[in-house]
């Protein structure tokens, strides 16, 4: 029997960095999705298939040997096949850039968690969710837990480390458009730096981050009432909090600087150093905004909110 399951990316409309420090973000996730099929096999070993590689292992390796971006899957299936005869294969699909800030690997792992552990019986999405965060953990410890959430819930939400999420009711009919700058970066280190700018400019750090959470509060308000034009101000001054701590570089702001003419407002999404910058626009300047990255040659695609978050079939 096969299990198969599809997990959303996301994008971090609001408050990458600042959530890591407690402060709230807004996140939604998007409609490209990495779907994961598991099948129990009679062999007792753990075969992991994907574009960016294969993993054949025996079980009980010990997690922090394996040196592989599949090593979540490895660490999921593991976990459910410890008390079983059998083993297991499991096969990736992905529409999502990988390490470009659209939350590939917390998908893979959401959507790992559900294909893999259906396969054993009945499972929440409570349980999915916890079993994705143990998981993403073996890449990246210090994760906030927020890709994960809006990975498995779906839709327009905020979250934040201590109260986790609570979704947005409203239904905005903004689109986006995501510009790949294709610099592969590393959350971790980008966090790293961060963390040493907070380090030795304390007070700075402080004030951005309560310039943050009040940016984020009147969006909240900007949402409800539709109002896109200020909402991409928001977006464009959340950009001058992330070019102050230090994750933008020249290449991106090039993006942003297209992004921010033809479209409401543009800024990077999630860890920064490379990846992929948003555009906010709606159908008066959605196609404009991808023709001037087209013409610039960035690699671009519209993104809408995708508000199934996980499905399992
Ligand atoms: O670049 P990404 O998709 O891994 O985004 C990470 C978001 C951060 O706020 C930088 C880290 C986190 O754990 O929330």
């Amino acid at each position: 029997m096969k299990s198969k399951a599809s997990a959303p990316g996301k994008v971090i409309l609001f408050g990458e960095h600042f959530v890591v420090y407690g402060i709230k973000s807004i996140l939604c996730s998007i409609n490209k999705r990495v779907t994961v099929t598991a099948e129990k096999t009679k062999e007792k070993k753990i075969s992991i298939n994907s574009k960016i590689g294969k993993l054949v292992l025996q079980p009980n390796k010990s997690i922090s040997k394996i040196d592989s971006p599949l090593k979540p899957f490895y660490y999921l299936a593991n976990k459910a096949i410890k008390d079983q005869k059998e083993g297991l294969e499991i096969e990736i699909e992905s529409e999502i850039p990988l390490g470009a800030g659209l939350g590939s690997s917390s998908a893979c792992c959401v959507a790992g968690a559900a294909a893999i552990f259906k396969l054993f019986g009945k499972i929440s999405k409570e349980k999915i969710l916890e079993l994705a965060i143990e998981a993403e953990k073996t890449i990246y410890q210090n994760t906030s837990g927020a890709d994960c959430t809006v990975s498995t819930y779906g839709g327009l939400m905020e979250y934040d480390k201590n109260s986790g999420f609570k979704k947005i009711k409203d239904e905005p009919n903004f689109q986006l458009v995501i510009a790949n700058s294709n610099i592969e970066h590393s959350t971790e280190s980008m966090v790293s730096k961060v963390k040493e700018f907070e380090n030795k400019n304390k007070e700075k750090f402080n004030e951005l981050s309560n310039l943050e959470s009040k940016l984020v509060e009147d969006v909240l308000k900007l949402i409800k009432e539709n109002k896109i034009n200020e909402i991409g101000e928001k977006i464009n001054q959340n950009q001058k909090f992330l070019e102050e701590i230090g994750i933008s570089n020249e290449q991106l702001e090039n993006m942003i600087e297209i992004g921010q003419i033809s479209s409401y407002g543009a800024k990077i999404t999630g860890s920064g150093g490379g990846g992929c910058i948003f555009a906010l626009t709606n159908e008066s300047n959605l196609e404009n905004t991808l023709k001037e990255f087209t013409n610039k040659k960035y690699e671009c695609f519209p993104a809408k909110i995708d508000y199934k978050g996980l499905n399992t079939f």
